[in-house]
Order: C-alpha cells, then sequence, then structure tokens
C-alpha cells in the first residue's frame, strides 16, 4: 500500500515507510474492531457455540441450527474465516472452529472466555455519544446510562476469574485468608456486582457467613437470584450500599474484586473497609495490574485498560464528583499511598503471574 503525502515545510521529516508501517497497524486495529464486532453477534446468537459443537458446517447448516438468516450467517462466516477465527474447507464449502479456538470463543465462564469482555464492550461503546459531551465539558457518565449489556458482559466477563481462579489460586495465595474462610468468619465482598465471587466462596467455605455491598442497586437483585439458584441464600445476603459512607458489622476477611480504581471515593472506600475489618483480619483487593510509569503500561493491554477507562471506569467515577483514579490508576504505589492513610499498617502482593489482576492482602 503506498499514500501521497502532500507537499509541506516539514515533509522531509517524514519517513514513508514509517507512515506505511503505520497504517498497517491502523488497518490492524480496525479490522480487530470490526472482527470483535462480528465476533460478540456470533456470541450473542449462539455461534460460536453451535460451531463449537458441530463438526464442518455450510452457512445453511449454521443458520438452520440456531435459527439465523443463511444470508447474514454467510457474510459473517466469510468475515470470521477472513480474520483467521474459522478456517475455511473450499471444495466443500465448510467452515470450521479448531478446537484451539473454543476455550476462547465458546466455552462459557472458561478462564480464556472472551465472549463476555466482547458484551461488556458493546455496553460500554452505547454511551458515545454523552462521552463526547463530558469530554468537552468534563463530568462523567452515570452508571445509570448504560446498556444491560455492560452488567451482562461484566457478570460473564469476571465470572471467568471467579470459577477459574479465586478458590484454585488466589485464596490458597493467602493463608490468613484460607483459614478464616476454613473455620467460618465473616466476610463482606465490597462492589459484589451480581455476586459471582462471593457465591464462589460460599460453595467452597460453607461454614462462613457473607454479605456483599454494592453501590449501583440493580445489581443486587440479580446478585440474590443468583444466590437462591446456586442455593446457598442460607449463607449469603446481598445489600444496596454506598461502602465509602461507612459498612455495618465487623469481618474477619474483606473483599474488593476490581472495584477501587472505579470508586467515586477510594479513600472512603477504604477507610470504611479498615474501619469494618476485625483485629487480626485481612483485606483481600484485587485490582489492575498496571505501573505508576505511563510508558510501561504501553502495549495491547494497556490500550485496552485506556480504553476501558474512558468507556466506563474513569466516567462513572467522574460522573459523581470522584477521583477518576481511572483504570490503571490504583498502580501498587498508590494502593499503598491510599492503604496508609486509611490507617493499615501492611500491604503485600500475593505471588501469581497475572498480567490482568494484582492480589493485594492488606492487615489493620
Ligand atoms: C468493575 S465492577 C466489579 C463487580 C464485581 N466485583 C465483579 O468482579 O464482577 C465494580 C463494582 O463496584 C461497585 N462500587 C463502586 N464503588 C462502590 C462503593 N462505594 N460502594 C459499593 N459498591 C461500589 C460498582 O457499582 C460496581 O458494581
Amino acid at each position: 500500500m503506498t499514500t501521497t503525502i502532500e507537499p509541506t515545510e516539514d515533509a522531509t521529516t517524514v519517513d514513508e515507510a514509517k507512515v506505511e508501517e503505520f497504517v498497517g497497524k491502523v488497518l490492524t486495529d480496525t479490522s480487530g474492531l470490526t472482527t470483535t464486532v462480528l465476533s460478540s453477534i456470533g456470541d450473542r446468537l449462539g455461534l460460536w457455540k453451535d460451531l463449537a459443537a458441530s463438526g464442518p458446517t455450510t452457512s445453511a447448516e449454521l443458520a438452520a441450527r440456531t435459527g439465523t438468516n443463511e444470508r447474514y450467517v454467510r457474510e459473517w462466516l466469510g468475515g470470521m474465516a477472513a480474520g483467521g477465527y474459522v478456517e475455511y474447507d473450499r471444495a466443500a464449502d465448510r467452515f470450521t472452529l479448531p478446537p484451539e479456538h473454543v476455550p476462547v470463543l465458546a466455552q462459557e465462564g472458561g478462564p480464556v472466555f472472551f465472549g463476555g469482555m466482547h458484551q461488556m464492550i458493546r455496553g460500554m461503546v452505547t454511551v458515545y455519544d454523552q462521552l463526547l459531551e463530558v469530554f468537552r465539558a468534563g463530568g462523567g457518565v452515570p452508571q445509570s446510562a448504560y446498556h444491560d449489556d455492560m452488567w451482562d458482559g461484566m457478570e460473564r466477563f469476571t465470572a471467568g476469574w471467579f470459577n477459574n481462579h479465586l478458590v484454585q489460586d488466589w485464596i490458597p495465595a493467602l493463608p490468613d485468608v484460607e483459614t478464616a474462610l476454613e473455620r467460618g468468619g465473616d466476610v463482606a465482598d465490597i462492589g459484589c456486582g451480581r455476586g459471582r465471587g462471593l457465591i464462589k466462596l460460599a460453595e467452597a467455605y460453607p461454614k462462613s457467613r457473607y454479605v456483599g455491598y454494592d453501590v449501583f442497586e440493580p445489581t443486587i437483585e440479580a446478585a440474590r437470584s443468583a444466590a437462591e439458584v446456586a442455593g446457598v441464600s442460607d449463607r449469603v445476603r446481598f445489600e444496596h450500599l454506598d461502602a465509602s459512607e461507612g459498612i455495618p458489622g465487623t469481618y474477619d476477611v474483606v473483599f474488593t474484586f476490581d472495584v477501587v480504581h472505579d470508586a467515586v471515593d477510594p479513600r472512603g472506600l477504604l477507610r470504611s473497609i479498615r474501619d469494618a475489618l476485625n483485629p487480626g483480619g485481612s483485606y483481600v483487593c484485587l485490582d489492575i495490574n498496571c505501573s505508576d510509569n505511563l510508558e510501561e503500561n504501553f502495549g495491547p493491554l494497556g490500550a485496552a485498560f485506556h480504553g476501558c477507562s474512558v468507556l466506563y471506569c474513569m466516567t462513572t467515577s467522574l460522573a459523581n464528583g470522584g477521583e477518576g483514579l481511572g483504570t490503571v490508576g490504583l498502580h501498587p504505589p498508590k494502593l499503598e499511598e491510599l492503604a496508609t492513610e486509611a490507617g493499615f499498617s501492611s500491604m503485600q502482593i500475593a505471588p501469581l503471574e497475572n498480567p490482568f489482576n494484582n492480589l493485594y492482602e492488606l492487615k489493620p
């Protein structure tokens, strides 16, 4: 591909090869966007799960099995083949989802499943017009402005952590916490969302008593229903609460999963958590694995973190006059600063290999 640069005074400073290289990068990113949108359609219409369960398939067969329109499905399959998501056998005119792609696109709740993340991004992008306004005027977009895909997608996305890491890796990495949960302690999950983390803990450690709090009221009903379905309502309850204004009761373990960087008042939140801990208790904070050095966050994950920040994390905090830390705003030095100010005496990072999250244990 070639580009024509209009002559300007400093045209000699433009390196044509670098322009072409950058065009290639932007084309790849742009193609990634359309591929992600199409993949998300496949997720929502059950196309991926059907392909995972069947062998080589024609567009007509896939459309018939999933109750979708063949012309659209044919176009979708073409795009997914062009993007490298499915394989195409020209002689048979059939498409196959390779087994190595199944965990990523079709294994609901699995450790590398992207369907929830894609649904969440679709939910975030629905506030695009409001974002243009706040880019100009300041302020933010409130949680109530987002499409349900934001919350459905978030529940499906973080279910991957709770199904595959919480009980398997995270709790065993924190011996005091594991002991408290096994013995039977009082446990709170602040910013519990739809409650999947707390429900998983209640299933694994049935002697403990659990309460989940969230400031966004619509999540609470969903969390209660999920606890009913899981059969753990005898030991799990969910309440609507802005925890930065205080947390009722005292606890042996308090969790936040991906909450503090989003908070309107992270300092107040940490103070409330500190005050709600029993002596010898633990605060377990899962938050974004990032650096206080901007350049150390560069790369695909850092770009996605900044995207989520603008599209959700930072703007929902700013919407309420909040601190607006943003997705990469709670790096270890920042958490240490906030924790010291809140009266915690120690902070440790669990030795986990997790590019997405850090797991911290803080002691009163
Ligand atoms: C990124 S979501 C994570 C939800 C859940 N922990 C999960 O991992 O699926 C952050 C949640 O924290 C909640 N939250 C933020 N600030 C809060 C506060 N001050 N009190 C209670 N909940 C809060 C938000 O409403 C949102 O549901």
